[in-house]
């Protein structure tokens, strides 16, 4: 490895998810490894803006793999998104040394990454950090498989009091843009119906579906719906739409909110993130900049961020209908 990087920094950034940690580790003792010197940055852009970093040793990342949120704070930075922003911070990245970054969010996070590349000639390496699983050149992101989990079981509890009570749950899950935590887990949480961003069952169809379900002898149901979803202007209105045309139905909503962020990651998104780690920090080593590391075909690889942003993730299409077959 030519290994002419002297400095490296990582930072958090975007909304958090279950795992961040975790690549922070994986980041900090790669470079430790390598005989690197690392820097932890704080609250994402808005702490290189402000300087706001420090030197982080192997052991300063112990006792965190286990650990959900990250220990380095997130931010969605608008001063990043201006030039003057941007010029701070490549000052301070300068002042400090520092000669890449690796960067663990969303697509937000990656094209400030990208622009700070194009503006300032300066290696950047991006980590997938969100649970929504959106990000294109990669099967899993970072706290998908945690809030997968997470979801399961808030699903499992509902389904207890939905049977006892003979109901009809519409539970929210996140997803602004995608169904893939709501395909997932509405197919292994036994729903009924799957509502997604990329497929408009139509109110009709679903009512046809509910009424269908209740004639087959079904005396509870959970539809699971995706935040992003454009069926209804919101849970709230299915609700009502349901409650006026199907009497036979007592419906309730449970949106899980903010409780799918968290949590201890999974055993699986701690390996993927120690995997992207050192990944991200050894691209950079090499030389190489402006990609994002990514699990394909359980192999890491490597994908420019432009395609990373850009690239639609596709809903698959597989699972949708063995959901179809399976609330037969
Ligand atoms: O991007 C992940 C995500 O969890 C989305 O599914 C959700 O819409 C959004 O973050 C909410 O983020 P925040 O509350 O941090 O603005």
């Amino acid at each position: 490895m030519p290994n002419r990087i002297k400095k490296l920094a990582v930072l958090t950034s975007g909304g958090d998810s279950p795992g961040m940690n975790a690549a922070v580790r994986a980041v900090v003792r790669t470079c430790a490894y390598h005989g690197i010197e690392c820097y932890g940055v704080y609250r994402g852009y808005e702490g290189m803006i402000d300087g706001d970093f420090q030197i982080m040793d192997a052991r300063s990342v112990k006792g965190i793999i286990n650990k959900g949120g990250t220990i380095l704070k997130s931010a969605r930075s608008k001063r990043f998104r201006t030039k003057e922003g941007r010029e701070k911070a490549f000052q301070q990245v300068k002042e400090a040394g520092i000669e890449g970054l690796v960067v663990i969010g969303g697509d937000g996070s990656f094209t400030g990454a990208m622009i700070f590349n194009q503006e300032f000639d300066f290696p950047v390496m991006g980590i997938p950090g969100t649970i929504d699983n959106d990000i294109f050149g990669t099967s899993h992101t970072l706290g998908f498989d945690t809030a997968l989990n997470t979801v399961v079981d808030a699903i499992d509890k509902i389904r207890d009091t939905a049977s006892s009570h003979n109901r009809l749950f519409f539970i929210e899950v996140m997803g602004r843009d995608v169904g893939h935590i709501a395909l997932n887990t509405g197919i292994a949480g036994g729903a009924e119906e799957i509502l997604i961003p990329e497929e408009d069952l139509g109110l009709d169809r679903l009512v046809d579906s509910l009424n269908r379900s209740r004639t087959s002898g079904k005396t509870s149901s959970i539809v699971v719906v995706a935040e992003g979803d454009k069926i209804g202007k919101n849970i709230f209105e299915l609700k009502e739409y349901v409650d006026q045309n199907l009497e036979d139905y007592d419906v309730r909503v449970s949106v899980l909110g903010h409780m799918q962020r968290g949590g201890a990651p999974s055993c699986f998104d701690r390996v993927l993130a120690s995997r992207m780690g050192v990944k991200a920090v050894e691209s950079l080593l090499e030389g190489k900049t402006t990609y994002m590391v990514g699990l394909l075909n359980n192999k890491m690889e490597l994908t420019p961020l432009d395609n990373a942003i850009k690239g639609k993730t596709k809903i698959n299409l597989e699972l949708l209908r063995v959901s179809d077959i399976m609330s037969t």
